[in-house]
C-alpha cells in the first residue's frame, strides 16, 4: 500500500511540478531598514571578536565572515579550517539578492574506490577517515577569496589579519580542542607534521598554555598576499602535494590548480509568511528542509498539542531523509529530480501517506539507504549594520579531519572523502549508505548535510545553522520552526532537540524535549524514543526589524561559543 502511495506521490510530482519555481531566486519579501549595529555568533570568542575587529575597520558582514572563518581555522581546528571546505548563504541588503557559495571539497582526479577497500574486499575505514587518501581538495581558501573579492568591501589581507595574528602570537585553546587532541592522539602520532602542530614535545598541550601555529600563519599570509595563487599554486601547493604523495595519497598540482569555489542559486521556500533561503546540492540540507516545510504547510501546527505536532514533524523528517539519501549528489555530475522533490504537489502526495495518529514504520516506505549523526564542524551567523546577512557552515568533517597535517604548511587536511558513498552498500562514519548519485569521481563534490539558512520575514529575520552531521538538517528545521513561532536567538539555540532520519527508525531525544505525557502518547502511536547525549552547536543571530534590535546567541551546550551584538 505504501509503495503505491509513494509511486503516486512521485507521479504527482512529475506530472504537476512543471515550472516549479526553484531555479530562479524570487525577490525577498520586504526590504527592512538597516539595523545600525551588528551581531555575530560563532563557536569561539576569538572568532567572534575577529569578526567585530574587521567590521570596525569598515568591513561588511562578508568581510567579517572571512575573518571569523579564518580565525576558526586557527582556534577551532578540530572542526573546520583552510584544509577543509564550507557552504555559505548570503543575503545582500542592497537589492535584496540571495546568494549561495559552495566551497565544498572535490575528489582528486586519481580517486580510486579500491583505495577504500582492504585486500579481502571489506571496507577500509582507515583510508576513508585518516591520512591523505581521506582528504578532498580543500575549498575553504578559494571560498574566502571569492567572498572577499565579490562581496566584501575590504582587501582579503585586512580580513585575514586577525587570524594571522592569532596564529602568530598565540591563543588559549578551548578545553574542547584539547579533548579532541587527546582523543585523536594515536592517529596524530602517525604523522610527524601532525605531532609538530598538535602534540608539541609529544604531549597534549596543557590547559591555559598559549598555543601558536606559525606555519599556518605563513600559509594564511601567502593566501592574503596572492589570493588563490597563494594556496593553490606555488610554495603551498607544492608542499601540499609533496606531503600528500609522500604519505601514500594521490593529489596532483592540477587538482589544486583546477579547484574553483562556485556560486549557486540557493533553495528558497515560503512558509507561514517567511522566506527560508537555504543550501542547494551538493548539500542535501535545503532540499530536505524544503520538503519538510512543504509537507507541514498542510497542517496548522500552532493549534496542535505537543504530541500531535511532534508526530507530524517526525513524519515529515522521515520522508525528507528517505529522499535525500536516495537522490542527491553534486549537481555538476548528476541529474536530480529537484523540480519534483521541491514541488508542493509532491509534498501533497507524501502528506497523504501520513496517518493521523500512528507512526509510519520506515520499512513500509520504499528506500535505499541509511545514516547516523556526527561529531564536529562549525557554524557561524552574522548580520551587519546595513542588514547584510550571512551564515556559514564550515568543516573538516570528523574530529580533527584526517588528522594529517601537510608538512611545512600548518594545514590540517579534511577527511571529507568519507562523505562520498565510497564503497557501494557500505555505510560512512554517519552510517550513510549513499546512492550512485554520491559515488566518488575525480573533480566531483561529496554530498553534505550542511545547511546555513537565512529566514526573512516582514518584521523579523534570522541566520541559523549548526554542525552535527546528519542532525544538522533537523536542528536547522527546528530552529526555523521555533523562530517562526516567535522565539528569540537565546531560546532557539537552547531549545531541546529531537531527530528522526528515516533509518534507524527511532526518534533520538535530548533529555527534556518531551514531557512524560507527550512521550507516552508518541510511544502509543508507535514511535521508539531513544535518549541521546545533547548534540549540535547552534549559533544564531536574529533581527527584529521594528525596533531594529539584533540578538546573537551561541549554543549553551558548549561554553566556548560567543554571541555578541555591538
Ligand atoms: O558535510 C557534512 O555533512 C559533514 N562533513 C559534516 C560533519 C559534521 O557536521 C560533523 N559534526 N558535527
Amino acid at each position: 500500500m505504501n509503495f503505491s502511495l509513494h509511486v503516486r506521490a512521485l507521479l504527482c510530482g512529475f506530472l504537476l511540478a512543471g515550472g516549479a519555481a526553484w531555479a530562479a531566486e524570487p525577490a525577498t519579501p520586504a526590504q527592512a531598514a538597516a539595523p545600525g549595529h551588528a551581531g555575530i555568533a560563532s563557536a569561539s570568542n576569538y572568532a567572534t571578536d575577529a569578526g567585530f575587529a574587521v567590521l570596525a575597520k569598515g568591513g561588511n558582514a562578508f568581510d567579517a565572515a572571512v575573518a571569523v572563518a579564518a580565525a576558526l581555522s586557527v582556534v577551532e581546528p578540530e572542526s573546520s579550517g583552510i584544509g577543509g571546505g564550507f557552504m555559505a548563504t548570503l543575503h545582500l541588503a542592497k537589492g535584496g539578492r540571495n546568494v549561495f557559495i559552495d566551497a565544498r571539497e572535490t575528489a582528486p582526479m586519481a580517486v580510486n574506490s579500491k583505495d577504500y577497500l582492504n585486500p579481502d574486499g571489506t571496507p577500509n575505514r582507515d583510508t576513508a577517515l585518516k591520512g591523505p587518501l581521506s582528504a578532498g581538495i580543500p575549498g575553504e581558501p578559494a571560498g574566502l577569496v571569492l567572498l572577499a573579492e565579490r562581496y566584501g568591501k575590504l582587501p582579503l589581507a585586512v580580513s585575514l589579519a586577525p587570524a594571522i595574528k592569532l596564529a602568530k602570537e598565540g591563543f588559549k585553546p578551548a578545553p574542547r580542542l584539547l579533548r579532541s587532541i587527546a582523543r585523536e592522539q594515536k592517529n596524530l602520532e602517525r604523522w610527524p607534521a601532525s605531532v609538530a602542530k598538535f602534540l608539541p614535545g609529544g604531549k597534549v598541550p596543557a590547559a591555559g598554555e598559549i598555543w601558536r601555529d606559525p606555519e599556518q600563519a605563513r600559509t594564511l599570509e601567502l593566501l592574503a598576499k596572492d589570493g588563490n595563487a597563494g594556496f593553490y599554486q606555488g610554495e603551498v601547493a607544492n608542499k601540499l602535494v609533496a606531503a600528500v604523495r609522500a604519505a601514500g595519497g594521490n593529489w596532483t598540482l592540477a587538482d589544486l590548480g583546477n579547484y574553483r569555489a562556485k556560486e549557486r542559486t540557493p533553495i528558497s521556500v515560503d512558509y507561514r509568511g517567511y522566506r527560508i533561503v537555504t543550501a542547494p546540492p551538493p548539500s542535501s540540507g535545503g532540499v530536505a528542509i524544503a520538503e519538510m516545510l512543504n509537507i507541514l504547510r498542510g497542517y496548522d501546527l500552532t493549534k496542535m498539542d505537543p504530541a500531535t505536532r511532534a508526530h507530524y514533524e517526525i513524519e515529515a523528517m522521515r520522508r525528507a531523509y528517505r529522499d535525500h539519501n536516495d537522490y542527491l549528489g553534486d549537481p555538476d555530475f548528476v541529474q536530480m529530480p529537484l523540480a519534483m522533490l521541491l514541488s508542493p504537489y509532491y509534498a501533497d502526495g507524501l502528506r497523504q501517506s501520513i496517518l493521523k495518529d500512528r507512526a509510519t514504520p520506515s520499512d513500509m516506505l520504499p528506500h535505499e539507504s541509511v545514516h547516523e549523526p556526527g561529531q564536529h564542524t562549525t557554524h557561524f551567523s552574522i548580520i551587519d549594520k546595513d542588514g547584510n546577512m550571512v551564515g556559514i557552515t564550515s568543516t573538516v568533517n570528523y574530529i580533527l579531519g584526517s588528522t594529517f597535517v601537510a608538512k611545512g604548511t600548518g594545514v590540517l587536511l579534511n577527511d571529507e572523502m568519507d562523505d562520498f558513498a565510497l564503497v557501494p552498500d557500505q555505510p560512512n562514519v554517519y552510517g550513510l549508505l549513499g546512492s550512485k548519485a554520491n559515488a566518488p569521481k575525480g573533480g566531483k563534490r561529496m554530498l553534505s548535510s550542511m545547511s546555513p539558512t537565512i529566514v526573512i520575514g516582514k518584521d523579523r529575520s534570522a541566520v541559523i545553522g549548526s554542525p552535527g552531521g546528519s542532525t544538522i538538517i533537523t536542528q536547522v528545521f527546528e530552529g526555523i520552526m521555533h523562530f517562526i513561532d516567535g522565539q528569540g536567538a537565546q531560546q532557539i539555540v537552547a531549545d531541546k532537540r529531537y531527530h528522526h532520519q528515516f533509518l534507524p527508525d527511532v526518534v533520538y531525544v535530548e533529555d527534556g524535549v518531551f514531557d512524560a505525557a507527550t512521550s507516552a502518547r508518541l510511544k502509543a502511536m508507535g514511535y521508539t524514543l531513544k535518549p541521546r547525549e545533547p548534540w549540535g552547536f547552534m549559533n544564531v543571530v536574529t533581527w527584529n526589524h521594528r525596533g531594529n534590535q539584533l540578538d546573537a546567541a551561541s549554543d549553551p551546550r558548549h561554553h566556548d561559543g560567543l554571541g555578541k551584538v555591538e
